[in-house]
């Protein structure tokens, strides 16, 4: 089984992802070989220290193995010095043996499924964060990330079943939001293009902070866990 979460922000919103197994009395049914994957901002890198080994042990007290995209609220200082290694097709960095960042621009096959993953957003608070304390440049894409993320969906001749990203393709955003701050165009149009081009069944994402669906292809998640497909 696959279940989808939108951001926890570390300890801030991860309250949600423990109700729902507890909740839905999953403990004792699901075991490692099932999979919830967070959709970005998960801040398990974080602080490299207290917060990050609290985040971590809640995380693996989960039934499930987290899987995760990186959002733009990610120490990626010390995410890109966890190591990098190949998990189902894809390239993960392995935090924990049950906690592995889903990297950018990547195809899986999880469950039978396949899913092609691109992380990464933009920081509209960032003229009040730090940089390499609160704000890292790498939560937005650079063009190697893009052209590997175009060139791997082009070996499955642009054909999967899930897309999995933190914030979402341009036309979403517009439908979803009347006040778009500027800053993150380059990679909302980028993941335009991949939604012109590719053919898949369902498209899930965080970042914006609201359940929401868009037509029946697209599907934001903040509060809600949910079953994917
Ligand atoms: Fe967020
Ligand atoms: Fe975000």
């Amino acid at each position: 089984m696959i279940y989808l979460a939108g951001d926890i922000h570390g300890n801030h919103d991860i309250q949600k992802v423990i109700d729902f197994f507890e909740l839905e009395s999953l403990m004792h049914v699901l075991t490692k070989q099932d999979y919830l994957i967070i959709l970005g901002d998960v801040a398990v890198c974080w602080d490299d220290d207290v917060h990050d080994e609290w985040v971590k042990k809640t995380l693996q007290m989960l039934p499930v193995t987290v899987l995760w995209l990186d959002g733009n609220h990610e120490n990626f200082d010390v995410l890109s010095a966890y190591p990098v290694r190949s998990w189902n097709g894809g390239k993960v960095h392995q935090i924990a043996p049950d906690i592995l960042h889903l990297m950018r621009g990547q195809c899986f096959e999880i469950d039978g499924r396949k899913i092609w993953t691109f992380g990464g957003g933009y920081s509209i608070d960032k003229m009040y964060r730090t940089e390499g304390i609160s704000w890292w440049p790498q939560e937005m894409p650079n063009e190697e990330e893009y052209e590997r993320g175009m060139e791997i969906l082009k070996q499955e001749n642009f054909q999967v079943d899930y897309i999995l990203t933190h914030t979402a393709p341009r036309e979403v955003v517009e439908s979803i939001c009347n006040d778009i701050v500027s800053g993150e165009e380059e990679l909302q149009y980028y993941l335009q293009r991949i939604s012109q081009k590719a053919d898949f069944k369902k498209w899930y994402f965080g970042h914006w902070h609201m359940d929401v669906s868009v037509g029946d292809k697209y599907q934001g998640l903040m509060e809600d866990v949910i079953c994917l497909g």
